[in-house]
């Protein structure tokens, strides 16, 4: 499969020369023909999926990382690059006070209607889509269907608009996390300089799982295992002794690429949650509900697509069937009072004859 076919099959429209920066960055991996068609999409969707984030986003490079922190004995002192609304900011925070860590974390963001969400830590559902119920109430208090965090997690925490290359401090950091968002920086040499001269000696970056930048890897090398967890090199490698380490970080890679197929799909149902709401929109019921059954099918414990389902067979005069997948999406997500009327109003439609 080519990456212009994987583009459209999400929809994704960057730039060519985004999609040239993208090919040049993973030449080596296709170099090394050990690349599957599952592994591209994978960082094809990763390279230039959107500004969306939400909490525990790569919970186990995250746990990861707090491990490292911990071993510090220390305060530690982070930063997260292109924090979005605050969501991993604040999963850190939680997994930082579990974990009995003392810290400190700065969230920047250049969009600021996000840094302005970040601040008020005031959610909806889908932030919070991928959590269970018992996490949820220690994280949140539920207040009309959204889901405010609990002033705990607010503590020692800060957030800024800014762009990284003019991000203005003389602080220096443990942890820099800079996932999903190098694919927007045009100046990724001027980034680099900036990230080595903002870390401690026995720092470390982190990117999300499935990502891969050729560039940064002359300057950072991953530790141990984990190909998403960077540190400073001790002078810059030259791009062929760097060959030879591809070939171990595609061995990691893989590993990531494959938690991240778990979450490509999560994401695949947002894709199709958006193609299912034009096409109710459009009066296409039934296109409508074949492509949620069909999602359904992959799979059935996705609150959303049974909210979706209910939706579409209340339109279609399915009352009955709407009720039951009503009371499904009511059993994967009790938080929902919008749905939880909805059901009453669907047993009274019943009732009533
Ligand atoms: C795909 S989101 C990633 C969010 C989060 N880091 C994650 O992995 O879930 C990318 C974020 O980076 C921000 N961003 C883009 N370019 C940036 C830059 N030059 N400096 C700081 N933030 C940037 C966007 O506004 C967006 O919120």
């Amino acid at each position: 499969m080519d990456v212009e076919k994987i583009l459209e099959k999400f929809n994704i429209k960057p730039t060519p020369k985004m999609i040239e920066g993208f090919k040049n960055d993973i030449s080596d991996l296709v170099e090394l023909k050990t690349l599957s068609d599952e592994e591209l999409e994978i960082l094809v969707y990763n390279y230039f999926s959107i500004g969306e984030s939400y909490f525990f986003r790569d919970e186990n490079l995250l746990e990861k990382v707090v491990k490292v922190c911990k071993s510090y004995n220390r305060p530690v002192n982070v930063l997260s690059v292109g924090c979005s609304k605050g969501e991993e900011v604040y999963s850190l925070a939680y997994l930082f006070k579990k974990n009995g860590v003392k810290y400190k974390i700065k969230g920047i963001d250049a969009n600021s209607e996000r840094i302005k969400s970040a601040k008020e830590g005031v959610y909806t559902f889908w932030s919070v889509r991928f959590l269970d119920e018992s996490k949820i109430k220690e994280i949140f208090d539920v207040k009309e269907g959204k889901f405010v965090l609990k002033k705990e997690y607010k503590e020692n925490v800060e957030f800024e608009v800014s762009k990284i290359e003019n991000y203005d401090s003389n602080e220096k950091f443990d942890i820099i996390l800079i996932r999903r968002v190098l694919i927007y920086i045009s100046n990724l040499t001027l980034v680099i300089e900036k990230l080595k001269t903002m870390l401690n000696k026995d720092g470390f970056i982190v990117l999300g799982n499935g990502e891969y930048h050729r560039e940064l890897l002359e300057h950072f090398e991953p530790m141990d295992d984990a190909s998403a967890i960077l540190k400073i090199t001790g002078h810059p490698k030259k791009h062929t002794i760097l060959k030879e380490k591809t070939k171990e970080i595609k061995k990691d890679l893989g590993r990531r690429v494959n938690r991240e197929i778990q979450e490509l799909f999560r994401n695949e149902i947002e894709f199709v949650t958006e193609k299912v709401e034009i096409l109710i929109k459009e009066n296409k019921l039934e296109d409508a509900y074949k492509e949620v059954e069909k999602a359904l099918n992959k799979n059935v414990t996705c609150y959303i697509l049974w909210r979706l389902k209910a939706s579409i067979e209340f339109k279609m005069g399915k009352i009955q069937e709407s009720l039951l997948s009503t009371k499904r999406a009511l059993f994967l997500n009790t938080f929902d009072e919008e749905l939880l009327t909805f059901k009453k109003f669907l047993e009274s439609i019943i009732e009533g004859g």
